[in-house]
């Protein structure tokens, strides 16, 4: 089958350039065993995100969506010294779990999870004066994805990476007619980046993925203005 050759290659590609890791190792165990959606990004994917914090030099960094903290501990690996990620997770259970697996890795004073709807905290965020971040993760409840694309540009400057999971869904983001409520929201998500490109605000291209969690794609935009 076509997925499994996907995640062979995966496989494959893990075995040549993601060496075992026992940090890793233990943040997905403790995230099975607390019965956490097994939805992480995949090792492929958490390298990916991790050069693309290093190549922006990223200080800052600001995730939408913890889950278990593993794309959490690969951005935060890419951290300078005097670097910080805040991440914004509704679901308290997760926020523990992945609290859990960042002290493990290290990053406990890198590292602040926010509890809560990430709406309310991107707002409250916004009216702080928070940011700018130079690298945004939004990673969370897809029917949101263009209200956080909108905060995160609040929270941005020139030269700020956004980094959005999951914009093309096994392909049904080219169905017009899907009545699937995450594609739907992803296809408005991808329209509205379009929007912002079209105004220079921002450039944009979606990468799609393929490998041990199918077919999916990351949309990449890098602000303008
Ligand atoms: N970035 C993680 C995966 C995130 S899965 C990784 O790759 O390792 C999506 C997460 O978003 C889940 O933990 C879910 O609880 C959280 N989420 C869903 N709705 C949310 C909301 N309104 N605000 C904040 N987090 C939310
Ligand atoms: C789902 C969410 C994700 O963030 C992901 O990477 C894969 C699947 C989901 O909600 O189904
Ligand atoms: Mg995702």
């Amino acid at each position: 089958m076509q997925h499994d050759l996907f995640a062979q290659v995966d496989a494959y590609i893990e075995a040549l350039f993601v060496p075992q890791d026992a940090v890793f190792e233990r943040a997905l165990q403790r995230a099975e065993a607390a019965a956490l959606p097994q939805i992480q990004v995949s090792a492929a994917q958490g390298k990916l995100l991790h050069m693309l914090a290093l190549l922006c030099g990223a200080r800052a960094i600001l995730e939408v969506g913890t889950l278990g903290g593993y794309s959490t501990i690969w951005l935060a690996r890419a951290l300078p010294p005097d670097g910080s990620l805040i991440s914004l997770e509704l679901e308290p259970h997760h926020a523990q779990v992945a609290a859990a697996n960042i002290a493990d890795a290290g990053f406990v004073d890198y590292v602040d999870i926010r509890v809560g709807a990430a709406l309310a905290t991107l707002q409250s965020m916004r009216a702080a004066n928070a940011g700018p971040f130079d690298l945004i993760f939004i990673d969370a409840d897809k029917s949101s994805y263009v209200d956080y694309l909108y905060a995160a540009l609040d929270l941005s400057r020139p030269g700020t990476l956004i980094i959005a999971d999951n914009v093309v869904r096994k392909g049904e983001v080219v169905n017009d007619t899907s009545q699937d409520e995450a594609v739907r929201a992803v296809q408005h998500f991808n329209q509205e980046l379009a929007e912002l490109q079209r105004n220079g605000r921002v450039t944009c291209t979606v990468l799609q993925t393929i490998g041990a969690k199918g077919h999916d794609g990351m949309a990449l935009a890098v602000v303008r203005a």
